[in-house]
């Protein structure tokens, strides 16, 4: 990281964003139109109204960036290739057209910037800096900024930024981040170089003297051309993606792959599909995934045989027993004709060379014995029949969704209760649960008043598996990525199969929820005011919610919302924390956002909120302590 304190960015930063709240709390009422802008009005708490950002913040302007420029970091932020876990969060869900459509929104707008700050750094440093930028340092084999950022400095198309109009923070960070590895583009990355170039204090001479320059007086990119002074990957036109989701497939056993979302846990982030080695956290230590492709690191030499033993007993090709953060207590419910199926996909798939990772785990959790113990404990023998049973399981459509629930879905992975063994006697359990390493609460399946869909409408649950959204609710966090990558590709045949066998689940009987007057808080007036200045703009006045122009909800309503009546309010504070974007399925290919509160509300402010929200308009579940709000926050900050 660059030499200036964290912690002063971060003071900058909060002033910056409690600046912008203000100036957005102060406007009045604005009005909703269905239109992208509405849709990321969000990123404008902190990238500034429309994308612009304050001269002192440390926020970037995003306005008028190249499209490609804007797409490659968003991108960056989904793979880890640039690291900022506030930006990954907030855009993890989204699908890849429509970040390029966000990039080309941002990019289109023409806004006046902010006259630059007074420089504040020594005459001799305003030159060097100057020098760096115009001119460069052929000792240093640094060339100028402005031989790839545009003569005026304003960016050049296809792919590459303007550096004017950024606080110096930002630019230091962003040169430091480079210099650690944080921050990379594409390869070969021309920046990594440069920044590890320049000599200690050059870092901060160019980014002051770049932040102190006026704008010309039309700061529009330059056109490509000419070649760069070195090679730069990340300057290529990125391609737009292909407008429409990912084709539907046809292949049987890609099609189960998609069901058993096995790309999920078999890919790293920003690694190559299904090349493992992504870590899995346990309340034991971290499980790292197996490479599935045909290679050498992989499956090359695996048989069907040993890829069923593998699935249905849990054990690997060499014998060695494998760690239930593989599902194989789900999975050993599958037919052997998918086990076959999904076999030859992977079979087909291109091979990739990747070791596998060690596990890291603690003693004894890492010896084969203590597997064996466990799986004495908790594997029934992996022919016997699931105890799970619904009531009508003649009827052939619950059948095949308890088989996709209990088996290829693997649901009960987190919507199981564990102990702590990270077992449970009945491994198909869906009466809820937290889940390890992740701070999100499952729900359980079976109650009603908690995550039970019995008594919903039918169309509208199978909805909320599509699409994401159903009636008022929502799925969000780990639920957001299920539906992203595994359920929104079902064919409607088999959600509806979940459906019906979801609906077909025992009941457990819940206790009544008190009045609504009980649970209201002493602070209420003042919560009523916080609710009034924070939220109610999107979500109604009376908690109501906002429909979009097609009539389905663009904001939902809190009033009568699950995620609001939980009685954990784990997920509430969740949402409200870090905010986000539901995932983008093919019904709902462009959510509306919902702003991060995290560097906004005090801890007891947020409890106060949410207290209210809990107990206005006839909701009625019990207030949440500033106490509470701390220890989801810890807990939920990685
Ligand atoms: C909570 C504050 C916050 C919100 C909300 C937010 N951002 Fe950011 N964004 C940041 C910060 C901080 C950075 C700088 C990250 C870094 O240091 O690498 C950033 C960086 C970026 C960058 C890289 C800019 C550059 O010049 O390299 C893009 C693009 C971006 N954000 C787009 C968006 C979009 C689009 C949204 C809305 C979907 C959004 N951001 C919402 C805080 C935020
Ligand atoms: C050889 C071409 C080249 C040169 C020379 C160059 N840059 Fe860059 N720079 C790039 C490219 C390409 C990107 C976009 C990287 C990406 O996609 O993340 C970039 C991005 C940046 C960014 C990120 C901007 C943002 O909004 O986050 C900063 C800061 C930056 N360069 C500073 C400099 C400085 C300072 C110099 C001169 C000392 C310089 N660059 C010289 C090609 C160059
Ligand atoms: C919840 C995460 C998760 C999901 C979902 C998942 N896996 Fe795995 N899988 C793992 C982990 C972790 C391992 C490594 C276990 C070990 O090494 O002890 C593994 C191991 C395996 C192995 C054994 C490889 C070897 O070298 O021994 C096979 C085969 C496998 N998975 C196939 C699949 C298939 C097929 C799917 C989708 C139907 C899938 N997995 C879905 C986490 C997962
Ligand atoms: C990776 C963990 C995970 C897996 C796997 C998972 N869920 Fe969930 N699920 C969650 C979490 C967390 C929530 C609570 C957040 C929310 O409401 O979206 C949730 C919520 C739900 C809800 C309630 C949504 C609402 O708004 O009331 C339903 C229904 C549901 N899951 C069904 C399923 C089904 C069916 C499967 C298997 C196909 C499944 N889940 C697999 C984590 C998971
Ligand atoms: C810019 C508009 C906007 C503002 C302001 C806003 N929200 Fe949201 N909120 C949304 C959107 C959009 C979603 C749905 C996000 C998703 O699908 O993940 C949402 C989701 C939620 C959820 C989750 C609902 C569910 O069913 O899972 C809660 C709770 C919530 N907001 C509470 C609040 C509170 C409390 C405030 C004020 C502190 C607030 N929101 C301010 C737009 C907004």
């Amino acid at each position: 990281m660059p030499k200036r304190p964290y912690w002063k960015w971060l003071a900058a930063a909060l002033l910056a964003l409690s600046a912008c709240a203000g100036a957005v709390a102060a406007q009045t009422k604005q009005v909703f139109e269905d239109t992208l802008r509405q849709r990321v009005q969000m990123c404008s708490a902190c990238h500034g109204e429309q994308g612009r950002a304050g001269p002192d913040g440390y926020y970037p302007r995003i306005a008028g960036k190249p499209a490609a420029y804007l797409y490659n970091q968003l991108r960056h932020f989904q793979t880890g290739a640039r690291r900022h876990n506030l930006m990954a969060r907030l855009v993890s869900n989204l699908s890849e057209a429509y970040l390029w459509e966000i990039a080309q929104y941002f990019a289109a707008l023409d806004l006046p910037y902010a006259a630059p700050p007074a420089p504040r750094m020594a005459a001799a440093d305003m030159a060097r800096g100057r020098q760096l930028a115009l001119q460069g340092d052929p000792v240093l084999r640094v060339p100028a900024c402005s031989s790839c950022h545009g003569e005026q400095l304003v960016g050049r198309m296809p792919a590459t930024p303007g550096l004017l109009g950024l606080s110096s923070d930002y630019l230091n960070a962003q040169l430091g981040a480079w210099q650690t590895g944080v921050r990379t583009a594409r390869a070969p990355d021309c920046m990594a170089h440069i920044a590890r170039r320049l000599r200690p204090g050059d870092l901060a001479a160019v980014s002051g003297w770049l932040a102190a320059q006026a704008l010309p007086a039309r700061p529009v990119p330059a056109a490509p051309g000419a070649p760069m002074a070195m090679e730069c990957g990340a300057h290529q036109a990125a391609s737009p993606p292909p407008a429409v989701q990912e084709a539907r497939n046809a292949q049987a056993g890609r099609y189960l792959a998609l069901v058993g979302n096995c790309q999920g846990c078999h890919t790293r982030t920003g690694g190559s599909a299904y090349a493992g080695g992504r870590g899995i956290p346990t309340p034991f230590g971290t499980v790292f995934s197996s490479n599935l492709t045909p290679s050498t690191t992989g499956l090359a030499a695996w048989t069907a045989d040993d890829f069923w033993r593998a699935m249905h007993h849990g054990q690997s090709r060499d014998g060695r027993w494998l760690n239930p953060a593989f599902p194989y207590t789900n999975f050993r419910l599958i037919s052997r004709a998918d086990s076959d199926a999904l076999y030859a996909y992977f079979m087909g798939l291109e091979p990739v060379e990747s070791a596998p990772t060690p596990h890291d785990l603690r003693w004894p959790f890492n010896t084969q014995w203590a597997l064996q113990a466990w799986r004495w404990l908790y594997f029934p023998s992996a022919d016997e029949a699931p105890q799970t049973v619904a009531p009508r399981m003649t009827d052939a459509r619950i059948q095949r969704g308890a088989y996709l629930v209990q088996g290829l879905g693997h649901c009960s992975v987190c919507h199981m209760p564990r102990n702590a063994l990270a077992g449970n006697r009945d491994m198909l359990s869906l009466a809820g649960g937290f889940i390890a390493g992740q701070s999100w609460y499952a729900p359980s399946l079976l109650n009603p008043l908690d995550g039970g869909v019995q008594d919903r409408p039918a169309a509208e649950v199978v909805q909320l598996l599509q699409s994401g959204r159903g009636g008022g609710e929502r799925v969000s966090g780990p639920m957001a990525e299920v539906v992203r990558h595994s359920l929104q590709h079902l064919r409607p045949v088999d959600t509806e199969a979940i459906v019906a066998y979801l609906q077909s689940l025992p009941r457990v009987a819940a206790a009544q929820r008190p009045p609504a007057a009980a649970v209201r808080t002493p602070a209420w007036a003042r919560a009523a005011a916080l609710y009034d200045t924070h939220c109610a703009d999107c979500h109604g006045a009376q908690g109501q919610g906002l429909r979009g122009a097609d009539g389905s909800w663009a904001y939902p309503p809190l009033r009568a919302n699950r995620t609001v009546l939980q009685a954990t309010p784990l997920n509430l504070v969740q949402s409200v924390l870090y905010g986000g974007f539901g995932p983008s399925t093919a019904d709902n290919p462009r959510p509306f956002g919902m702003p991060p509160y995290v560097l906004t509300l005090s801890e007891q402010d947020m409890a106060d909120v949410l207290s209210f929200v809990r107990a206005a308009w006839g909701n009625n579940a019990a207030p949440v302590s500033a106490l509470d709000v701390q220890r989801l926050r810890d807990g939920a900050a990685n």
